[in-house]
């Protein structure tokens, strides 16, 4: 059966892009009735950067407990929280053998970040990050790994490495496959349509958190940046109104287009508003579901518990194919 992985990290608090670029569509995916689902809290890899330890075992329940509000059905898919299942660090420091310092100084999110880390952020964890995520998925002999835009080269990178080992010991790992959505795969900073949405921008402006107030949602969207001229369409030269389009679309579940003829003469102001509201429409509920899982504390442990052992079978039973093909007693 086919199965499909995808996880969170507990980096900070989920924002709108996390949303619409990935986890709304994990939920909606478990509708097919032919495969089997894995979605985690991958905390260590929020450990590149430095975290306040309370902080992130809260935003590490917190993650899953967004997940289940979103939809994610425990009972569908197996949720659970990677530091609980030792065979992802094992694995990573056997495939830290299957790949080259080339090929992951290339990853654009090492680029990135470590240029915005500095020198003393450049950490080795956050140059071997690919490789912890290459041990996630292919422990789990995942077909499928639906993510955002910013995550496709490093799910490359796993495929890689599982063809290069699959090559030299025979046929071990399963080789996976990014999906990514035709559109949202890449949600802007609303205060600059040049860069993408985080949960770790420092200016949190133009970053929509799930957890924000719907009187400070509200507030983002209306003083969101637009583009010169007076026309709502999506187009390259407005970066600015796609970005706000695209949201609009997926939280309203419309196409840009009609959109585009809704406003057509319309102002900005009408149209920030009206996306406003729809963005407080769809956060707001999914809020309540997340203070009520967040309330039962012990629910939600036994949930990821019960997680961790199906997770850690499948593991730990791969792990054990690699040790064999390579000597490891
Ligand atoms: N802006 C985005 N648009 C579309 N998809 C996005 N994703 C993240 N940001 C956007 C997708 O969300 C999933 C979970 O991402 P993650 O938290 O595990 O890592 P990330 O990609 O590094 O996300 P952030 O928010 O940018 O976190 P920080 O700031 O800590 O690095 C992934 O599928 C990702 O593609």
């Amino acid at each position: 059966m086919k199965r499909i992985l995808s996880g969170i990290k507990p980096s900070g608090e989920i924002t709108l892009g996390n949303y619409l670029g990935a986890m709304k569509r994990w939920v909606e995916l478990q509708q097919q009735e032919e495969a089997e689902f894995f979605y985690f809290v991958p905390n260590l890899h929020a450990l590149t950067v430095r975290q306040d330890a309370k902080t992130l075992a809260i935003n590490t329940l917190s993650d899953a407990a967004w997940l289940l509000a979103m939809g994610v059905d425990w009972r569908r898919s197996t949720l659970y929280v990677q530091s609980q299942v030792p065979a992802h660090s094992e694995l990573t420091w056997i495939l830290n053998n299957y790949v080259t310092m080339g090929e992951l100084r290339r990853m654009t999110q090492f680029k990135d970040k470590s240029a915005k880390q500095g020198p003393e952020g450049q950490l080795a964890g956050l140059f071997g990050y690919p490789v912890l995520m290459a041990a996630d998925i292919l422990l789990y002999d995942a077909d499928e790994v639906p993510v955002g835009e910013d995550q496709v080269q490093h799910v490359e990178l796993a495929r890689d490495i599982a063809k290069r080992f699959n090559e030299l010991h025979g046929p071990v790992f399963k080789l996976p496959r990014a999906t990514v959505q035709d559109s949202g795969a890449r949600i802007m900073n609303l205060q600059d349509p040049a860069q993408k949405m985080s949960k770790s921008d420092q200016d949190q402006g133009g970053v929509v958190m799930l957890t924000d107030s719907l009187r400070v949602i509200e507030a983002k969207f209306k003083r969101a940046v637009t583009d010169s001229g007076d026309q709502i369409k999506a187009s390259p030269s407005k970066p600015a109104l796609s970005n706000l389009l695209t949201i609009f679309s997926l939280l309203s579940d419309e196409p840009v287009a009609k959109l585009e003829r809704r406003y057509e003469g319309k102002g900005y102001g009408e149209f920030k508003a009206d996306l406003a509201a729809a963005a407080v429409n769809a956060i707001h509920p999914l809020q309540e579901r997340l203070y009520d899982l967040m309330s039962d504390r012990d629910r939600l442990i036994s949930i990821l518990q019960q997680g961790r052992d199906k997770a850690a079978a499948i593991a730990e039973a791969k792990l054990s194919e690699v040790k064999a093909k390579l000597g490891l007693l």
